[in-house]
């Protein structure tokens, strides 16, 4: 035990260190040089190796690999089941990406360009408590959606834009070939904001072509 005397003692060193130590932080950080600029994630004129759609012979798109996760995060809309009974269209959440090249002509020409390729990862809802309160927190992924805008190869779809699932649940499909016009192309066309992505339910789209600053 130690005694009073002793405690003080023992509190106005570690004081004084305590203090000594935060000087030296803020000397530090004063001589540190603040970037100029801020730091951005999509380099001018540096095009991304990740991999654009594959297809078969017959048309037949090859289901993408994950490398889809390290793609532009665009945002996660939530439609849960419970309510959409008996069953949401597209199960709960919806982590939805572009590929970062794409991204990239986006944020700088407010256009999407021919090839454009957007992943929607469907993902359970796991648990509705954490530590942070009661919600919806992310479970297990479950299915796979992809829309693709090429004209090349889709000249007579609306817009250009293909849709493609491949499942509401594991195992996915290896491929998978265009949905009918009529099953979602039409709903995207009618809804969607910008050029038939829900660009409305997506900030950091907004955002990428927002004058600078916003
Ligand atoms: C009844 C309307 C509707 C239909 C039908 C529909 N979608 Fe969508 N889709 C949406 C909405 C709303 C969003 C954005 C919010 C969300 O993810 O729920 C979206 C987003 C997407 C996205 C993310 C990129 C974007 O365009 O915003 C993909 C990929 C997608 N849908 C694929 C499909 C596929 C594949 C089908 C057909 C099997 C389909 N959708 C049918 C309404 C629809």
């Amino acid at each position: 035990m130690l005694t009073g005397s002793k405690t003080e003692r023992l509190m106005a060193i570690m004081t004084a260190g305590a203090g000594i130590a935060l000087l030296a932080f803020v000397a530090l950080t004063a001589a540190t040089p603040l970037s100029p600029e801020p730091v951005s994630t999509v380099v001018r004129g540096q095009m991304s190796d990740l991999p654009k759609p594959q297809y078969t012979a017959e048309g037949r798109m090859l289901r993408p690999t994950p490398s889809y996760r390290q793609w532009t995060f665009v945002g996660t809309p939530l439609t849960p089941n419970e309510l959409n009974l008996p069953a949401a269209p597209f199960p709960e959440f919806h982590n939805v990406y572009v590929h970062p090249d794409d991204f990239r002509h986006y944020s700088e020409t407010g256009e999407w360009p021919n090839g454009t390729y957007f992943v929607k990862e469907l993902v359970s809802i796991g648990a509705k408590r954490a530590s942070s309160g009661n919600g919806y927190f992310q479970g297990e992924f479950i299915g796979l959606e992809v829309s693709v805008k090429d004209a090349d190869r889709f000249p007579d779809v609306p817009g250009n834009w293909a849709y493609f699932s491949f499942g509401h649940e594991y195992p996915l499909a290896d491929s998978a070939g265009p949905q009918r016009v009529s099953d979602c192309n039409v709903c995207h066309a009618a809804n969607a904001d910008d050029d038939w992505v829900f660009t409305q339910f997506y900030p950091v789209l907004r955002a990428a072509i927002a004058p600078a600053g916003q």
